[in-house]
């Protein structure tokens, strides 16, 4: 069914050609060249990729959170505004407010000297001076309860250092969607935590998303945590998105040898990891990022153009895919994962 235009809403994140570079002794470095992502409300986004990609600085980059000096380019929407450029003050009442953010280590999130309480109490009444503070600590109480941490009277009035790791990612979670955000970036929420725990953040960042419809950028080193929870999947390489797609097409109808190398390195279920496949190499520094496709040196189907020319993102099939050779692929390799959806 067509819908009149003038009532189609924004997407809630639109990124257009960001790019974001650090300075060095000899110039810049560039640790984000030009990604385009959209997300829309109630959806999760998943963004992949190794240790170095440019996944958390794109997200730092558009919530201006990089140091000084940094510089930022090109365009990053939230629900129609422009937080490119934005000015300190507006980026400030937004970012905790209506972008909740989730970090990997909330021990150092957290302050050590103030108890759990205290703290998501002044993250809301950073934002809204009417709240007193016996208020906030009621509805932080309220807040942990939400996310299903156990007696939340007792919890809110300890301290970060007397919460469990799995605990303390909980009240993370509680303090990032206290303002009522409508989106939440989350950056590799469960890096530090076990298999059982690390599911049950996932399901809880998944029923907040069902039961108050928050949009959700999910990054992450591991493929595994994007499968049950995203919408869609982005995959970084050296600062660019090589392949994006619906999470069953990156999964099962990959058009990039990066994607295909990421899954080989997945644990499989059924051979208890006996034929994990690491990609072998490591990924480039932003210093030395070698010249055409950044992947070609660890790439097992390079051919002499890659050295050369950087492939842009096009369609390929059913995913956009950054590869010289998306389409023959197939022909190429042999088949990764025989997996079922
Ligand atoms: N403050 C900084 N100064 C210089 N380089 C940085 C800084 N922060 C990140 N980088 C570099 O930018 C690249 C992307 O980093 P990052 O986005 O943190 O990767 P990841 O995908 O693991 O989140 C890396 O090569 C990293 O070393
Ligand atoms: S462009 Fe070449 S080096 Fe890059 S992923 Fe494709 S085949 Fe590999
Ligand atoms: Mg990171």
């Amino acid at each position: 069914m067509l819908q009149d235009p003038k009532f189609i809403s924004p997407p809630l994140l639109e990124i257009k050609g960001l790019r974001a570079s650090f300075r060095g002794s000899n110039g810049y470095g560039e640790a984000v060249r030009g990604i385009d992502l959209t997300l829309q409300p109630g959806k999760v986004l998943g963004i992949v990729g190794e240790s170095g990609s440019g996944k958390s600085v794109s997200m730092m980059a558009l919530l201006q959170l990089l140091p000084a000096g940094s510089l930022v380019t090109g365009s990053a929407k939230f629900g129609g505004r422009e937080l490119v450029g934005m000015a300190p003050g507006d980026i400030r009442r937004i970012r905790g407010k209506q972008i909740g953010v989730i970090f990997q280590d909330p021990l150092t999130a957290f302050n050590p000297v103030l108890t759990i309480g205290e703290q998501i109490a002044e993250a809301i009444r950073l934002h809204d001076a009417s709240v007193s503070r016996k208020q906030g600590l009621e509805r932080a109480e309220h807040l942990l309860d939400s996310v299903a941490i156990p007696q939340p009277r007792r919890r809110v009035s300890q301290y970060p250092h007397e919460f469990s790791g799995g605990m303390r990612q909980r009240a993370m979670i509680a303090m990032a969607i206290a303002n009522s955000p409508q989106l939440l970036i989350a950056d590799e929420p469960t890096t530090a935590l076990d298999v059982t725990v690390q599911a049950q953040i996932l399901d809880l960042l998944q029923r907040l998303r069902e039961e108050l419809g928050i949009g959700l950028v999910l990054i992450t080193h591991d493929l595994g945590v994007v499968a049950g929870s995203a919408d869609e999947i982005a995959v970084m390489y050296g600062g660019r998105i090589v392949e994006r797609g619906q999470v069953e097409d990156i999964f099962y109808r990959t058009r990039h040898p990066y994607t295909r190398g990421l899954l080989r390195a997945m644990p499989n279920i059924e051979d208890d990891g006996e034929n994990l496949t690491p990609i072998e190499g490591t990924p480039p520094s932003i210093w030395a990022r070698p010249g055409g496709c950044a992947f070609h040196p660890r790439c097992v189907n390079a051919q002499a153009i890659c050295a050369s020319d950087d492939p842009e993102l096009r369609p390929a099939q059913a995913t956009l895919s950054a590869c010289h050779f998306a389409d023959r692929l197939p022909q190429m390799l042999a088949p990764v994962l025989e997996m079922t959806p």
